[in-house]
């Protein structure tokens, strides 16, 4: 797997880049007024600060590989150790769908009209997109691991979000829902947990969490909506498409985001056993329970206009039911 740096640049060069970042940041001019607060997260502070040591590193015993027996049997540091690599691993994945969000929706946006309205929302949202990445992968530098990040092959299909997006703009918002929901529900669990028990989280990936449900929750309604516009214009033969199709690439990007790949179970230590058993089809169940009840209420799966093919797909691939 290759992981492209720009480290060896000069270091005048850098310098340079960095006071561009600086004043990237420092002055904002924005298009449209309104804003009302512009919130920095002060990645300095002594609260934010990532030790090694922290136990909060440590993967909450019903939240994911903490569950594992495997897991729970580990020495003190290797829990932390793993539990530092895996929320690094998850956060910049979750990056990497971002940016493959924004390559579809600043493709799709070239050929809109000036004036369309729809994809001044998308920009919006293509907008905090990248600002997330930018926030993901500063948590990721933070915590002084350099985890794989997706799989080689997501990264080579990324662009064809372009394409889609385009042509196929009902599939489009159905494939960013599949990326961004799992993420959002594993996000809200975490903050939930923390809720009760203040130790479960690290502040700082509490509070990088907590500006992007915030933000995703608008997103996630945004392509829920359109999607329900866009579903009576598929002809019966599209449509029948989409709902096999649907099933199949949730379950795709639930694993992408939530199983890690072969690279980064190596650079973890987890053995490929305790991935398999612990990573399948019926544990992205629950993570596609929104996915379940708007295909049910687009008729690609059950309820009032069903669709059979749709319904099987689901079926077939052990995704039909869990809460
Ligand atoms: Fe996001
Ligand atoms: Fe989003």
């Amino acid at each position: 797997m290759e992981r492209v740096s720009t480290k060896a640049t000069g270091p005048d060069y850098l310098t340079k880049v960095g006071r561009w970042s600086d004043a990237s940041v420092r002055k904002i001019n924005v298009p449209f007024a309104g804003t009302e607060k512009v919130m920095g997260i002060d990645w300095d502070s002594d609260e934010y600060r990532v030790d090694q040591n922290d136990e909060r590193w440590i993967i909450p015993d019903n939240f994911d590989i903490g569950g594992h027996e495997w897991y729970q049997n580990l020495p003190r540091e290797e829990k932390i150790r793993i539990g530092l690599y895996r929320y690094a691993q998850v956060a910049r994945v979750g990056s990497e769908f971002e940016n493959a969000l924004s390559i579809g929706v600043n493709y799709a946006g070239m050929a809109t009209r000036s004036d369309d309205e729809i994809t001044r929302y998308a920009f919006h949202e293509a907008e905090e997109e990248h600002r997330h990445v930018l926030m993901f992968r500063q948590f990721v530098t933070q915590t002084g691991v350099e985890p794989m990040g997706a799989p080689d092959w997501f990264r080579s299909v990324a662009w064809l979000t372009a394409p889609v997006a385009r042509k196929a703009k009902a599939a489009f918002w159905w494939l960013v829902l599949s990326g961004e929901e799992p993420i959002d529900k594993m996000q809200r669990d975490l903050i939930k947990m923390n809720k009760t028990d203040a130790d479960t989280v690290h502040p700082l990936m509490e509070r990088v969490m907590k500006v992007h449900v915030e933000e995703e929750a608008r997103h996630i309604n945004f392509a829920d909506s359109s999607l329900k516009e866009m579903i009576d214009s598929l002809g019966p033969v599209e449509r029948q498409a989409m709902a096999v199709a649907a099933p199949v690439a949730s379950l795709i990007a639930a694993k992408v985001i939530v199983k890690p790949s072969r690279a980064s179970l190596k650079e973890m230590g987890v053995p490929q056993k305790v991935a398999n058993e612990l990573w399948t089809n019926e544990y992205m169940a629950p993570l596609l329970a929104n996915a379940r009840e708007r295909a049910d209420a687009l008729g690609l799966r059950d309820g009032e206009r069903k669709s059979l093919l749709g319904k099987a797909a689901w079926r077939l691939l052990r995704i039909d039911e869990g809460k």
